[in-house]
């Protein structure tokens, strides 16, 4: 059946282990192909998206080994084949690779890669990123093919942020000739980690995590080991959850330093929230207050991808919150699902207005994309009796095992195969 089933309507207590970070894993899984040699990546999240990367770096001849969350990475037999399409339709990140592909190879075939339910998401400024460092670019009407004589350093203003034109030009940037420099650039903790990687590698690059990113190109990598990061968004997801139905929850490992924007709009609706070197203590034991204004930016701003969570929380609270969604044109999808419980929820582009119910309604729903089916499985969590979240696919692109995480905090769920 592709669902999770929940029995919900009871306050979460317990502790759960944050896993590693998908969208840091993603960028170094990339970035293992600058490097002609082996690469140790740790604390990898066993997630669907990490497998389709994983299935695109094998279709480039990388030899890659699991055990259990460490992926080894040769990629000295590299050959720039075609790249399996349905695994890099499914997911926005295999965009990533153009950056070290044109780096390892100096061209590439690439499909348009998956637009998705949450936005349109073109791909101009990778691609005009990537014309100023010398690389030529013919767009098809399926995909695009790029082609560069050698990768040369450029200086990029960009006209708004974007984490993944961030990423792919300083994949481009790392090994070219030249330095390059980066205006405007995203701050997102993703950024720093794939500066930390590829710097650890023998890379030349200063102001990660800063508008200004410079990159002086280098020789070459050499072989490294890297320890991804616990995940920011599944953190906050579990917070969230516990803003939903009350209770008390561990969550262990959590970036507390990484979540400032999250923990105060928490904190704001009336958890007591607790820091720890080991992680974050969020406690919920009464109802939660509304939240007069909840926009979405860039970080370290309030995250785009925990605005599902949080819509389904305050869909509970004493009053009304509005909801503006900043960074993607449709990202209230799951507004009818939640109608669908008893929520109460008027949405227009990218506002949207909350008045909160006493109670949600357990019922069926549809998932249609990753961060708002786990908002769904939250709302299940919150309600009252049996509620079944169909399309779990979408949920397992992100969260390596989310009812293994809910049974931890004494939730009442199982797989529906
Ligand atoms: C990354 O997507 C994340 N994905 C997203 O997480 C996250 O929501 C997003 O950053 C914003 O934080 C990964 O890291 C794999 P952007 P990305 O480029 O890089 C527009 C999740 O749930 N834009 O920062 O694709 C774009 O349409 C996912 O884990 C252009 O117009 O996001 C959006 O409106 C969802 N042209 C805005 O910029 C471009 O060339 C920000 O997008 C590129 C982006």
């Amino acid at each position: 059946m592709d669902a999770i089933q929940i029995y919900g309507g009871n306050c979460l207590k317990g502790e759960v282990k944050i896993q590693g970070s998908k969208n840091m894993a993603l960028p170094v899984l990339a970035a293992t192909l600058l490097i002609n040699g082996t690469c140790e990546i740790e604390n990898c999240p066993v997630i669907s998206d990490v497998h389709h990367m994983l299935r695109l770096l094998k279709s480039l001849c990388c030899d890659i080994e699991r055990k259990n969350h460490t992926l080894i990475i040769n990629s000295q037999s590299f050959s720039c084949n075609d790249m399996p399409s349905d695994s890099v339709g499914v997911m926005r990140s295999s965009l990533t690779l153009l950056g070290a592909l044109l780096s390892r190879a100096g061209s590439v075939y690439m499909q348009y890669p998956g637009g998705c339910v949450i936005g349109q998401r073109p791909i101009d400024l990778h691609l005009d990123a990537l014309r100023r460092m010398g690389v030529d670019i013919e767009e098809k009407e399926d995909g695009f093919v790029a082609q560069t004589k050698g990768l040369t350093g450029a200086i990029h203003n960009l006209p708004f942020v974007s984490v993944g034109a961030t990423e792919n030009i300083i994949l481009a940037a790392v090994l070219a000739k030249g330095n390059t420099i980066i205006e405007n650039a995203a701050k997102e903790p993703e950024i720093g980690a794939l500066c930390e990687f590829l710097n650890k590698a023998g890379a030349d690059i200063t102001g990660a995590g800063s508008r200004r990113i410079v990159i002086h190109g280098v020789e070459k990598l050499h072989e490294v080991s890297y320890r991804v990061p616990a995940d920011r968004i599944v953190a906050g997801t579990y917070l969230a959850g516990c803003l939903c139905s009350g209770g008390e929850v561990f969550l262990k490992e959590a970036p507390c330093g990484q979540m400032d924007a999250v923990i105060d709009a928490a904190s704001n609706m009336g958890a007591d929230i607790k820091r720890y070197k080991e992680g974050l203590r969020v406690k919920c034991d009464k109802r939660r207050k509304a939240l007069p204004r909840l926009c979405t930016e860039s970080y370290p701003a309030f995250p785009t991808d925990l605005q599902s969570a949080f819509l389904a929380a305050l869909t509970l609270a004493d009053g009304r919150s509005v909801i503006k969604e900043e960074i993607f044109e449709n990202r209230f999808r799951i507004v009818p699902e939640l109608q669908k419980m008893g929520a109460c929820i008027s949405c227009d582009g990218h506002t949207a207005i909350v008045d909160g119910v006493d109670k949600l309604n357990a019922a069926t729903l549809y998932a249609n994309e990753l961060r708002g089916g786990a908002a769904l499985i939250l709302a299940g969590c919150a309600a009252d009796g049996e509620t079944i979240v169909c399309n779990r696919h979408f949920v397992e692109r992100g969260y390596e095992d989310i009812c293994a995480d809910l049974r931890a905090l004494g939730v009442r769920c199982k797989k529906l195969d």
